[in-house]
């Protein structure tokens, strides 16, 4: 298994931020693991050309379930994959959250990310009131099921914990409770999916940065990361691909 280090930019970047991708690349012109930045849509053609020749994958943030049709304003995957994404973030809290996706809807997207061609990100995660009532597990499971489809394969799925707590506040879960839902994670999905589940990259997300990265990828499980924050610049997500492709 490669391991993942993949960056959201979220609503952030304009061409400028480009130069953060070009000097990630010369900084990093082969690293042990997998490196994957997702730029907001309108960037990612520009990303394509500026990481051509590199070892640096894009993705995009969302798709929609459709292949096209009236659906103002949403992308479609095979546009994401036209513009040169491999990949697509898929069920992030702030997508949930903000537009109120389901995991119905989140499973959908997958498959339309499946057929053009693309590997979803599907993310799961608990809020800290959730957390406070002892519902993690139970949260994190159920949205598992719902997101992830069918018959999905190890090369052809990345599965991403992001407890919604954790995203942009600094703060993150200890290590044994990141053990924990990953090792639950792994489980749950091998009910589903069967054998492939044992080569299903499982991300951490929230708070991943320089400082703690190391501690986090030498728990069990934990095979990358998906990195908001300190994916935007060049020097801190490359500290970050360092320490994976130590681990
Ligand atoms: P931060 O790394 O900024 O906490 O964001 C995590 C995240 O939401 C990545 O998808």
């Amino acid at each position: 298994m490669r391991k993942l280090a993949a960056g959201n930019w979220k609503m952030n970047g304009t061409p400028a931020a480009l130069a953060e991708l070009t000097a990630l690349v010369t900084a990093h012109p082969d690293p042990a693991c997998e490196m994957l930045i997702c730029p907001p849509a309108t960037l990612i053609a520009q990303a394509a050309w500026a990481a051509r020749g590199s070892r640096l994958g894009l993705g995009g943030q969302d798709c929609h379930a459709s292949a096209s049709g009236a659906h103002t304003g949403d992308i479609s995957a095979a546009m994401l994959k036209d513009a040169g994404a491999a990949y697509v973030i898929l069920g992030h809290s702030e997508r949930r959250a903000d537009h109120g996706e389901t995991d119905a809807q989140v499973q959908a997207k997958a498959l339309a990310a499946q057929a053009a061609g693309l590997v979803p990100i599907v993310c799961v995660g608990e809020t800290e009131a959730q957390r406070d009532a002892g519902q993690t597990l139970a949260v994190i499971g159920a949205q598992l099921d719902g997101s992830v489809p069918e018959g999905a394969t190890a090369a052809g799925l990345v599965v991403a914990y992001e407890p919604v707590w954790a995203i942009g506040t600094g703060r993150t879960p200890t290590l044994p409770q990141i053990a924990e839902v990953h090792a639950f994670l792994r489980n749950r999905l091998a009910h589903r999916i069967g054998p492939e589940a044992a080569g299903v990259r499982l991300l951490y997300g929230g708070s991943v940065k320089p400082s703690n990265a190391a501690e986090i990828f030498a728990v069990p499980d934990v095979d990358g990361a998906l990195v908001g924050g300190a994916s935007l610049k060049a020097a801190d997500f490359g500290a970050i691909v360092a320490a994976l492709s130590a681990a």
